[in-house]
């Protein structure tokens, strides 16, 4: 399915109909250069999670965030993960067997995605604009569900 986006307050609002489909267990991993988008798009995530958009916070040493919300919610952000480094010594193949929701930043460097992941690339296509390709959601689905 393929939206577009023309600002960051576009993007928190696609991100927050995406939440709204998630159920625990999804995994979403996330696409796309530095500055494409990724965190804004999760901000609304996670807002359908009744998290606030200050909470959640871009990459900083911080590879993990986990809220106590239900589902809980998981914020991975691998992008300071050394190219060296293996993905499995985080620990975060753990937090996938857990239950919950989890969102993750510079998929690219994961070294398997589980086959059922939601996957969503942003691409830069302007000063604002983002194209944002989302799998794994029904676009009928999507066109139905209520914007808000
Ligand atoms: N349509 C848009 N959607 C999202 N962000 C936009 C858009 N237009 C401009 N921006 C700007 O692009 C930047 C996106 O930052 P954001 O932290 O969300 O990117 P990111 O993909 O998470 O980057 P990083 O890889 O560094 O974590 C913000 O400064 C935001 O204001
Ligand atoms: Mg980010």
């Amino acid at each position: 399915m393929q939206l577009s986006s023309s600002g960051p307050d576009e993007t928190f609002l696609i991100g927050r109909k995406l939440g709204r489909f998630l159920k625990n267990g999804d995994m979403v991993c996330f696409y796309g250069e530095i500055g494409a988008g990724k965190t804004a798009m999760i901000k609304g995530i996670a807002s359908a999670f009744g998290i606030e958009e200050r909470e959640v916070t871009s990459a900083s040493f911080t590879i993990i965030a986990e809220y106590d919300t239900s589902p809980p919610f998981c914020h991975v952000d691998l992008y300071r993960l050394e190219d060296d480094a293996d993905v499995y010594d985080t620990g975060l193949y753990d937090y996938l067997d857990k239950d919950g929701v989890t969102v993750i930043e510079w998929a690219e460097r994961l070294e398997d995605v589980p086959e059922n992941a939601i996957t969503v690339r942003i691409d830069i296509t302007g000063d604002r604009e983002r194209k944002i390709e989302i799998e794994g959601i029904n676009e009928k689905d999507w066109n139905n569900m209520q914007e808000r």
